[in-house]
């Protein structure tokens, strides 16, 4: 029998169960044939109290993955490093830039990582295509090219004392593959999901069976979903590449709604606590 990979929502904005706090972030641990590993570690130390509940050990991940800049995928870093003492954790090369947020009121807040953990020994930085293993392949560099997230409007990079437009050339991408399926995992989609999908076609010539992620369709800074004809239009280009789709975090529970309305059982939401067998 074919062994199924794992995953489990150990934070993400809800929560289905009352034992599982969430919080404005996103982390899911995996379990394939060759690894357990960690993708994103939410906002704060929630996802690994939350794994202790769901019978998640931290200790035993070989391998982290942080799928950005943003302190609402790598601010449980300093926990995962402090809990775990041995896997590497891989980030974009550009993962420690000053990354801020501009809030209705014209407020700029921090939203980067924590720029003490940046020296640690046990950080791989990545660029391009990263090859791990035969299992595992993280890339950047995904052009925005169209149905580009109107929040990342409000977001911003600090480049010699000047804020300006973040590009999103910190964000990676997760590909797992196992027993003949393609896993494509996101985190925060800033550059496009539909751009992600395109890169990831072009270079595989192939669409993933699965994707999984936040796919950045609510501004959380203005409270406003991305508009519906947009959110339409994505998911019937979701529905020719023929993958299932979970999503979570920065998709936004109405735009979920809304792809729902769409794809039916092609797609589902990845809530705190949820578990899913692929
Ligand atoms: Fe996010
Ligand atoms: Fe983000």
């Amino acid at each position: 029998m074919v062994r199924k990979m794992i995953i489990k929502a150990l934070v993400e904005n809800t929560s289905d169960y009352e034992a599982f706090g969430c919080e404005h972030g996103l982390s899911l641990y995996i379990e394939t044939s060759k690894h357990q590993l960690l993708f994103d570690s939410g906002a704060s130390a929630l996802f690994a109290e939350n794994a202790t509940k769901m019978q998640v050990d931290l200790s035993a991940v070989d391998l982290a993955v942080i799928s950005h800049g943003h302190y609402d995928h790598g601010g449980g870093l300093k926990t995962f490093l402090a809990v775990n003492n041995h896997a590497k954790a891989y980030l974009q090369q550009k993962a420690f830039g000053k990354y801020y947020s501009r809030k209705p009121n014209g407020e700029k807040k921090y939203i980067g990582l924590d720029q003490a953990l940046v020296a640690n020994e046990r950080l791989v930085f990545t660029e391009h295509q990263h090859i791990i293993d035969s299992e595992l392949e993280l890339f950047s560099g995904v052009k925005a090219n169209r149905f580009v997230p109107t929040g990342n409007q409000d977001l911003l990079v600090k480049v010699n004392d000047t804020l300006k437009q973040d590009d999103f050339a910190h964000e990676q991408n997760l590909i797992i593959k196992e027993d003949g399926k393609t896993i494509l995992i996101a985190g925060c989609a800033h550059n496009g999901i539909v751009n992600i999908l395109e890169h990831f076609y072009t270079e595989r010539g192939s669409m993933p069976d699965f994707v999984i992620g936040g796919f950045h369709l609510y501004n959380r800074s203005a409270d406003r979903s991305e508009n519906p004809k947009t959110v339409k239009q994505i998911g019937e280009y979701f529905l020719t590449t023929k993958a299932k789709f979970y999503t979570c975090h920065c998709t936004g529970l109405k735009s979920y709604r809304f792809l729902k309305g769409i794809m039916n059982e092609k797609i589902d939401y990845l809530s705190t606590g949820n578990e899913i067998k692929i």
